[in-house]
């Protein structure tokens, strides 16, 4: 099996980190990405994954004081508020099937974070759906608590706070899916911590390795589920080609895996982006057509990934589009009503990421106070213009109108969290060992609670539009 390769294999690989300060500099980047994504694998993959038996019983709720009270609006909270801002619950009063005239549109991606005495929406560590993960991180030893008192705050608008109660009605008899890499992962187990204050789930499907679950709120008969897909179309990951390992991307291959569930899928979220920028093979029509980080050892012509991942990212929306059309092609008889894809969410290592380079901001930026890098800048935009092409061509397509395709675009408000990520917090008690002995960071995926459920607030009013 290549994953167990991958694992047997992973120690060489860092023994091989420490011939890499010979390397030429670009190099050096590419293969400390590499390892990094090993890595933070490697972490996915071995979590004690708890049998699916053990996680059937449903949990109980868990218990956010503000949404089990009859005066929700005014929340206790354990802070000294001098003016506590009211939770927002005007999600409550809308639902898609009335026909309450939708909120003005806004640009949800420009604003800044303001503090927020408001206790956290939820209790990480009260959260079934991640107590075996990396980001539960208050559980996980995490002392600091500052990063849970922000909220966003876009420049013209405002964003109302998330409603389990809202979005549960929507969701009742609908099925959201959450297809990408371990970002997806991150913000659908967000949604699901979320949705948890009101209403237990019971996890009701899970692989061995937690790529691939299904959670069901059975008080609402609504589905949350996560397939495991980083590139979105088929592919091998870190496949081995001349002892080198690479992925191998086939860009006119589709993911069945997901794919293939379309017909039985409501809303989906595709969250991608972070596997494409490592060292990767690109196969089209049976040919190796380029490669991204390899051109030297494999003789390939060397392509950029932001070409590739827009190539992807089109071909995946314009097929989801053709399955549509197609009844019974998608294996069901109706396909997506609504697929956001949420935009590149930045990572925030100070160094190598596969040094131990840690994230050791405490608050996030300011507006204005960092710019957004050029990836981070090309990687957003690709999905931003991928998402209203898409939009706009089902809307132009008449048996199609009731495909609605938008951007969750997130990229600027996670750029500015740099104190969001688990940090050595991705592992339970991580200087039990003795302060001073090296430890693993994870600046890269987020916290829960933390910046990623601003993630799911944002979906929330992209449903609701
Ligand atoms: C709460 O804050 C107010 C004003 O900032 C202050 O006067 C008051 O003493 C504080 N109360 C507590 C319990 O700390
Ligand atoms: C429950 O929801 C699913 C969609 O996730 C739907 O197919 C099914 O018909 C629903 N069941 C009932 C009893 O409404
Ligand atoms: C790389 O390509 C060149 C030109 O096509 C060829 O001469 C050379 O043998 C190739 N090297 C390898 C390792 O395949």
């Amino acid at each position: 099996m290549l994953f167990a390769n991958f694992l047997k294999t992973h120690q060489q690989q860092l023994q091989n980190d420490k011939q890499l300060l010979l390397l030429p500099r670009r190099q050096l980047v590419t293969y400390a990405l590499y390892a990094l994504i090993a890595v933070a694998l490697l972490y996915l993959f071995v979590d004690p994954a708890a049998p699916a038996s053990s996680s059937a019983k449903p949990s109980p709720p868990v218990a956010a004081p503000w949404v089990q009270e009859e005066d929700e609006l005014l929340p206790p909270s354990p802070l000294n508020l001098s003016s506590p801002r009211p939770y927002n619950y005007q999600g409550d009063e809308r639902s898609l099937t009335t026909t309450a005239p939708p909120p003005p549109p806004c640009d949800y991606s420009d604003g800044e974070w303001v503090p927020d005495p408001r206790p956290p929406p939820y209790d990480g560590a009260a959260c079934e759906a991640i107590k075996d993960d990396g980001r539960s991180c208050a559980a996980n030893g995490r002392a600091d608590t500052g990063y849970l008192h922000w909220r966003w705050q876009p420049r013209r608008c405002d964003l109302p706070d998330f409603s389990p109660a809202a979005f549960l009605r929507w969701l009742g008899d609908r099925h959201m899916a959450f297809v990408g890499d371990s970002l997806a992962r991150n913000q659908a187990e967000s949604l699901v911590c979320l949705l948890s204050a009101w209403s237990p789930p019971e996890l009701v499907h899970r692989d061995p390795d937690g790529r691939f679950r299904r959670w069901v709120f059975r008080e609402h008969n609504a589905t949350v589920s996560i397939f495991w897909s980083p590139f979105l179309v088929r592919g091998v990951e870190k496949s081995e080609r001349a002892g080198v390992r690479y992925n191998e991307l086939f860009l006119d291959a589709f993911d069945e895996r997901w794919m293939s569930q379309l017909g039985a899928i409501d809303a989906a979220v595709l969250s991608a982006g972070q596997w494409f920028r490592i060292p990767s093979v690109y196969h089209d029509g049976g040919a190796v057509v380029g490669c991204y980080g390899c051109a030297a050892e494999l003789n390939h012509t060397e392509t950029s990934f932001f070409a590739v991942f827009r190539d992807v990212v089109g071909r995946t929306l314009a097929e989801i589009t053709r399955r549509r059309h197609e009844k019974g092609g998608g294996g069901g008889d109706k396909t997506p009503q609504l697929v956001a894809l949420a935009t590149f969410s930045p990572s925030h290592f100070e160094g190598e990421w596969n040094k131990g380079a840690p994230c050791t901001k405490k608050r996030p930026y300011r507006k204005g106070e960092k710019e957004l890098g050029y990836t981070e800048t090309e990687m957003r935009k690709i999905v931003v213009e991928a998402a209203a092409a898409a939009n706009a061509a089902a809307a132009a397509s008449s048996t199609s109108t009731a495909l609605r395709f938008a951007a969750l675009d997130v990229t600027a408000l996670a750029d500015m969290r740099p104190d969001g990520h688990p940090g050595p917090y991705m592992r339970k008690n991580p200087f039990a060992a003795g302060e001073g002995r090296p430890v693993q960071n994870d600046c890269l995926h987020w916290c829960m609670p933390g910046p990623v459920d601003t993630f799911n607030q944002i979906l929330q009013q992209t449903i609701l539009r």
